[in-house]
């Protein structure tokens, strides 16, 4: 597999960074989410519940916080970590901006030193979910979890990386690497548009994991790029992400 690819991937968010300012700028201030690459409404895909008063929330891997915001207007007290310092100074500023009171932790995902117990609501959009390494951070989001706390998670659908060349060029209508004993891909040396290292699993490796872990699962969806959908995004085009699940995402819950 791969080395130390959490210090790996926190250089690469740090220098990252700048490139995402705008995009979170526009995501902060949205009435109604929009999750993914492709900003599927929240209408269609409903992974926050309408009302967190009184819930306990965090988001792993938060980024520029907008998701962490968005559980805010919904009511939770909200925590986000995250790895990369650079993108926690453009969530504080925009946090500030908007008057929003979320604690920002700068730390590893995988690791975050909260209490046991401590949460009601987990979730991770592009963040732990696909940068950290899943039998890692799901056990963490488990200890972070009360009985009866809910994880939901959103990360690229294995579909779309057994169909993304090795080079690191867009994703075909072509297998172009095994399925069996996927784990992720190392995109640091790749010839287009090189970053992190990533991480996915089969299907039966995530349930497997879940198992072991005794999350039970409560729904999982498969996303698509909506119908109006046109160009390349996050190196999938727009008609491949049409026909082909593009991401997924898993609901979880930590028995009562
Ligand atoms: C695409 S952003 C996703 C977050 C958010 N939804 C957004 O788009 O702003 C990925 C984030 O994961 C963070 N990250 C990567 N590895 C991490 C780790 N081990 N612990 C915490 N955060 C991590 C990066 O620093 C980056 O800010």
């Amino acid at each position: 597999m791969t080395g130390d690819y959490v210090s790996t991937n926190k250089d690469i968010w740090n220098a990252d960074a700048p490139n995402w300012a705008e995009f979170a700028h526009r995501q902060w201030t949205l009435e109604t989410p929009e999750w993914g690459t492709w900003n599927n409404s929240e209408d269609g895909i409903n992974m926050l519940p309408a009302d967190m008063a009184q819930v306990d929330a965090i988001e792993l891997g938060s980024g520029t916080g907008y998701v962490a915001y968005w559980m805010l207007r919904r009511g939770a007290r909200v925590t986000a970590i995250d790895i990369s310092a650079e993108q926690l100074a453009t969530a504080r500023d925009l946090a500030a901006q908007h008057d929003a009171d979320i604690t920002f932790i700068e730390g590893n995902a995988e690791e975050t030193g909260l209490p046991d117990a401590s949460f009601d609501f987990v979730i991770s959009e592009y963040g732990a979910s696909i940068w950290c390494k899943p039998e890692t951070w799901l056990r963490e989001a488990w200890r972070l979890l009360r009985p009866g706390g809910r994880l939901v998670f959103l990360g690229n659908h294995p579909l779309s990386l057994i169909c993304s060349p090795l080079d690191g060029s867009p994703a075909q209508r072509a297998l172009h690497r095994p399925y069996k004993d996927m784990w992720g891909a190392d995109w640091t040396e790749v010839e287009y548009e090189p970053t992190g290292v990533c991480f996915n699993l089969t299907m039966a490796g995530w349930m497997d994991l879940f198992a072991q872990i005794e999350f039970a699962v409560t729904r999982y969806q498969e996303v698509y790029a909506p119908d109006h959908a046109m160009g390349e995004r996050a190196a999938i085009p727009a008609d491949w992400a049409k026909e082909y699940p593009v991401e997924q995402v898993w609901h979880l819950s930590k028995p009562a």
